[in-house]
């Protein structure tokens, strides 16, 4: 039986998987790079540094350790500018009215997301009271696809993994789900989740009624 569900933030909840897009092209656009969507899909669910690091491995671009700092610096202002005209209308639809059900539901509630502007996000859109913990990339050494954040959501909330379901929309999170023993709802295109246990196009698309038939 299925006890606990924890979601991703980034193109879960909200669509700021976008916004992350948006100033990663425009940082590799100052060297030449054209970012692609294609491109972006290995960017999700991964640390800052390492989506970084992917960009600047496009334009076979080698940098010390400070100058990449100051580029994800950069980035990151701009993330933080685009994030500011978040509004909780933005909350994807019908994704509010499933965190309520869960708890109707007397399942737990998480939020995982290796973002570490996640509370600010969480907080724009006036939710944090609809999960019982919150994991982000502050709290973790390794980021997805490493389980290190999920293993921590279920333990924080004292659910065993197996009794676990993850919301994720990137290939790197369906990885780290897998690992740390959980099924995994897929939310996006089937090229990049093809190993969630299923795939919805969007995160409220799937029947709460239907977890523990993963
Ligand atoms: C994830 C996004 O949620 O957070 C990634 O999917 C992003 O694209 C990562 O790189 C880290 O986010 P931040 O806000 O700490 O730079
Ligand atoms: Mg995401």
């Amino acid at each position: 039986m299925i006890e606990a569900v924890i979601f991703d933030l980034d193109g879960v909840i909200v669509d700021t998987a976008h916004y992350h897009y948006i100033a990663w092209k425009r940082l590799a656009s100052e060297f030449g790079i054209t970012l692609t969507p294609a491109h972006n899909e290995l960017l999700k669910g991964v640390s800052r540094m390492r989506s970084l690091e992917i960009v600047l491995s496009l334009g076979n671009i080698q940098l010390s350790d400070s100058e990449k700092e100051a580029l994800a610096d950069k980035k990151n202002k701009w993330f933080i500018e685009y994030i500011e005209s978040v509004r909780p209308e933005e909350i994807f639809p019908g994704v509010k009215e499933m965190l309520v059900d869960c708890r109707k539901k007397n399942l737990k509630v998480a939020l995982a997301s290796s973002s570490k502007n996640a509370p600010r996000v969480i907080e724009l859109l006036g939710v944090a009271n609809l999960f019982d913990t919150m994991v982000d990339g502050t709290m973790i050494t390794h980021t997805k696809p490493d389980p290190e954040i999920f293993l921590l959501a279920a333990k924080r909330l004292g659910v065993s993994p197996d009794k676990c379901v993850v919301f994720e929309d990137a290939e790197a999170g369906v990885v780290a789900a897998l690992a740390a023993g959980m099924k995994c709802v897929g939310v996006g295109s089937p090229d990049q989740l093809r190993r969630a246990n299923v795939i919805v196009k969007q995160t409220s698309d799937f029947n709460l009624s239907n977890l523990d038939k993963l």
